[in-house]
């Protein structure tokens, strides 16, 4: 792994300049259909992103009370997305369709 690391080509990705990045987000991209990929080099980054891209300030995340996005990543749904949290009781951490329809609150 060290080694792929010290031999990758790299480049500024700010501006497309790294041919790793470039390849990796290209290659993602193809395998699930989408037009372009993003590299994010954490999963609390990407979870947070995501959070960002499908709610609206006001609205509700459900997920289960131990979930990494609500145990470890610091309130960053409500200090970047400006959501709220509701929160399930799930079978270690799975939570069900039935409990996810019965959760949401309507306006
Ligand atoms: C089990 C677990 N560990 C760690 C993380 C955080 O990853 P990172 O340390 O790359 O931010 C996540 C994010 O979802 C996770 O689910």
């Amino acid at each position: 792994m060290k080694e792929a690391m010290m031999n990758a080509q790299v480049g500024d990705d700010v501006f497309g300049e790294d041919f790793s990045i470039n390849q990796l987000e290209s290659t993602a991209a193809g395998m699930f259909g989408m037009e372009a990929g993003l590299f994010c080099p954490s999963g609390t980054m990407t979870n947070q992103i995501a959070i960002k891209c499908h709610t609206q300030p006001g609205d509700e995340v459900i997920c289960d009370e131990t979930s990494h996005v609500y145990q470890y990543e610091g309130g960053g749904i409500a200090f970047n997305s400006g959501a709220s949290v509701k929160l399930l009781h799930g079978d270690r951490g799975r939570i069900s369709s039935e409990q996810v329809l019965h959760s949401i609150s309507l306006p």
